[in-house]
């Protein structure tokens, strides 16, 4: 430290000026009060290596000095103090609402509902309408009115639970016995007992059957179309079903139609769906076999055109009116079309999160 002696006014215009500088900083307000607080007034601060200098002032001037020192040190606790009250006290209830809020985990429509609302769309656009039939019936509906009397070998593929009647059966010999449905087509004869023609209908429901195993679930969903009008034929339903593989799967798929059997259908068919891997070829571009389908194609479900028995069971004359119908597995259809390889179907109602986020 040099020893010249300085005059007290030139002191107190350093001084003013560690004043203005030190009152902007803090007027910038870009740093947390007590950081400034040692940076303005510490031992390290421009203020106090002045006030040092009070030695070099000639001792008659001194007294000059001291109130004004005081003063400047008043101004810059008091513009610091403010700040400081400016700020969130610590450890209070202190509460800035305008603060946006933690958003709260969100839901979203379970991947089972997702495809029922995508299906039921498809088929709106054509004409058909969703309706909703019992889900536990008078086993007449599923079984009875679409030609499989009692004791038919037929009913043993529906591996059907029968519930417990309350109290006594009336005499009304199509009620029976209850179910809880083993396939949507109990809706077909209720359908037609509404008596209004022409029908375009997609019953989407629950079904149950007595299985469970990683491909089965004892609960699961079937989306049930019947469309009865004049002069219906197998074009009609080959065209349906390649507009909803179109719509659903994308435009380079189709259909074709495999004979087989179903005792409420004539003919029945099984639909297939070209595979969307090897589109039909069974191949793979390197020649080497398609891994996911059979020769090209993949079993989509039962269809066919409604048999003239089931047709007089709902009140409808076969003679005048056709139709054809089908069920299909909305998960089992689903699981095609993200392709989605779950090794067990179960996981879709075993309710882990962890597992249904991701759709
Ligand atoms: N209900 C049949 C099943 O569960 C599918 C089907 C529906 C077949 C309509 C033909 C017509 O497997």
């Amino acid at each position: 430290m040099s020893d010249e002696l300085i005059a007290a006014s030139n002191l107190i215009s350093l001084l003013i000026e560690a004043q203005e500088d030190a009152l902007a900083t803090i007027k910038a307000g870009n740093k947390p009060e007590s950081e400034l607080r040692l940076q303005l007034l510490g031992a390290k601060s421009e203020l106090t290596r002045l006030t040092r200098q009070i030695g070099r002032v000639p001792k008659e001037e001194r007294q000059k000095i001291g109130p004004v020192v005081t003063e400047i040190k008043r101004s810059i606790e008091d513009a610091l103090n403010a700040i400081a009250t400016d700020a969130p006290p610590k450890n209070s209830d202190w509460v800035d609402v305008t603060t946006p809020g933690i958003r709260p985990p969100e839901g979203h429509l379970h991947i089972v509902s997702q495809a029922i609302m995508e299906v039921t769309r498809i088929f709106e656009r054509i004409g058909f309408t969703r309706v909703r039939h019992p889900e536990v019936d008078w086993d007449w509906y599923p079984f009875e009115s679409l030609n499989m009397p009692a004791h038919h070998p037929a009913r043993d593929e529906w591996e059907t639970f029968f519930l417990e009647y309350p109290g006594k059966p009336g005499k009304d010999p199509h009620k029976q016995k209850i179910v809880l449905t083993p396939h949507t087509s109990n809706g077909q004869v209720r359908e037609m007992e509404k008596g209004k023609l022409p029908i375009r209908m997609i019953n989407i429901a629950k079904c149950y059957r007595r299985q469970i195993d990683v491909s089965h679930t004892p609960m699961f969903h079937q989306f049930e179309g019947l469309y009865i009008d004049k002069d219906v034929s197998i074009g009609h339903l080959k065209g349906v079903f390649d507009h909803f593989v179109k719509q659903f799967f994308g435009p380079n798929r189709e259909t074709r139609l495999r004979p087989f059997h179903f005792q409420f259908t004539e003919p029945s068919f099984e639909v297939d769906i070209n595979c969307g891997i090897c589109l039909g070829t069974g191949n793979l571009a390197n020649g080497s076999p398609c891994k996911l389908c059979k020769a090209g194609w993949l079993e989509l479900g039962g269809s066919g055109m409604v048999h003239p028995v089931v047709l007089r069971n709902g009140g409808i004359d076969p003679d005048i009116y056709s139709g054809f119908a089908f069920g299909w597995g909305i998960e089992r259809t689903y699981m095609m079309k993200s392709g989605t390889k779950l090794d067990d179907i179960r996981l879709l109602y075993s309710n882990d999160v962890r597992f249904l986020e991701q759709f």
